[in-house]
């Protein structure tokens, strides 16, 4: 476990050694995204975040609360409606026009859908495409750019690896809440094991926040079942994890030497964990496959 304290102390030390660092932030207008990004404005002297988000205006408080915390800072929003892939394509594209090289990327956007199969206009299963595909889709796009020894990390589920069902990758036949977190979740490990494979100097880290006070899933939701869960959320939220903390973990889990270059699925409390279930997809060679159909994925829908 690594304690809170000693994160934001190496955090606050980080000025020592970057006076200036660039990050690309998707799924940052709210919860954790966002509070790594309050982190990293804090923390580095001369940040430069590219955020990319649905909704210009909605975000603007925001960030105009970004340039009160550090007027040294630089942001720039893109907007864009990340779950389609084509999107995320151009925005990749407008940052490469923005930034020649990015330190590090965080990936939070999405959501956990509860109810049956909801296919977007790619045919993809809308939080599946935010969470798994459109993330892969993000790294891929701007390894290209990114310094040598740059980081991304996926904020989901890492450590909570589980079943797949390796003759239906995309659940078209097996769809429920469940089965999408376990089998998506070790779809994003085993597609980070791949990209740093491909990429030795590079980290990949995959981290779960634990119940953090976001209020996602009552949000996300609509009718009965929405306000349901949102009533549960703000019951519960002091108890939990307060999203704060999530974000200087995650900007700890970017910076930090000890997440150094490889592939790592890290639990709500920095600890590197391997289920059973991951560790046997590894020894089957499952991330070859993992890549083979999700590279398929992309060229069908982007064939459209
Ligand atoms: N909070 C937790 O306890 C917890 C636990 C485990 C895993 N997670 C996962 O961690 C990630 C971040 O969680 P969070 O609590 O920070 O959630 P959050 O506050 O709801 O933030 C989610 C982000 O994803 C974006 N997003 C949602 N739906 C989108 C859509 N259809 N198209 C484009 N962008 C969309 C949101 O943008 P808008 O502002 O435009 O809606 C927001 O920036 C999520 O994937 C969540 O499932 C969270």
């Amino acid at each position: 476990m690594v304690a809170i304290k000693d994160i934001q102390q190496a955090n606050a030390s980080l000025r020592k050694t970057h006076d200036s660092l660039t990050g690309v932030f998707a799924g940052a207008t709210s919860g954790i995204g966002l509070e790594t990004l309050r982190a990293f404005a804090k923390h580095i002297p001369k940040p430069r975040a590219i955020i990319v988000g649905r909704n210009r205006s909605k975000f603007q408080p925001q960030l105009d609360q970004l340039h009160t915390l550090n007027p040294d800072g630089e942001y720039t929003f893109i907007e864009a409606e990340i779950s389609l892939l084509a999107n995320i394509d151009r925005t990749c594209d407008e940052i490469k026009r923005n930034v020649s090289s990015i330190d590090f990327l965080v990936l939070s956007q999405g959501y956990v859908h509860i109810g049956a199969r909801d296919n977007n206009a790619d045919g993809l299963d809308n939080s599946s495409s935010l969470r798994y595909y459109g993330r892969v889709r993000f790294t891929q796009n701007l390894l290209p750019i990114m310094s040598p020894t740059a980081r991304v990390v996926s904020v989901l589920a890492g450590g909570k690896e589980g079943k797949v069902f390796l003759d239906d990758l995309d659940l078209e036949r097996n769809y429920s809440t469940i089965n999408v977190m376990e089998q998506f979740t070790t779809l994003m490990t085993l597609s980070f094991d791949r990209l740093a494979q491909q990429n030795p100097k590079k980290s990949f880290i995959h981290a779960y926040p634990g119940f953090v006070n976001t209020g996602t899933t009552g949000r996300h939701n609509k009718g009965l079942t929405g306000w349901a869960i949102g009533c549960v959320e703000a019951a519960v939220g002091w108890f939990i994890i307060q999203p704060q903390e999530t974000g200087e973990r995650m900007l700890y889990y970017a910076t930090n030497e000890q997440y150094d270059t490889g592939s790592w699925s890290v639990d709500w409390d920095g600890t590197p964990k391997t289920t059973k279930a991951l560790a046997g997809y590894r020894e089957q060679g499952l991330a070859e496959k993992v890549e083979e159909h999700t590279q398929a994925i992309f060229q069908r829908v982007l064939a459209k």
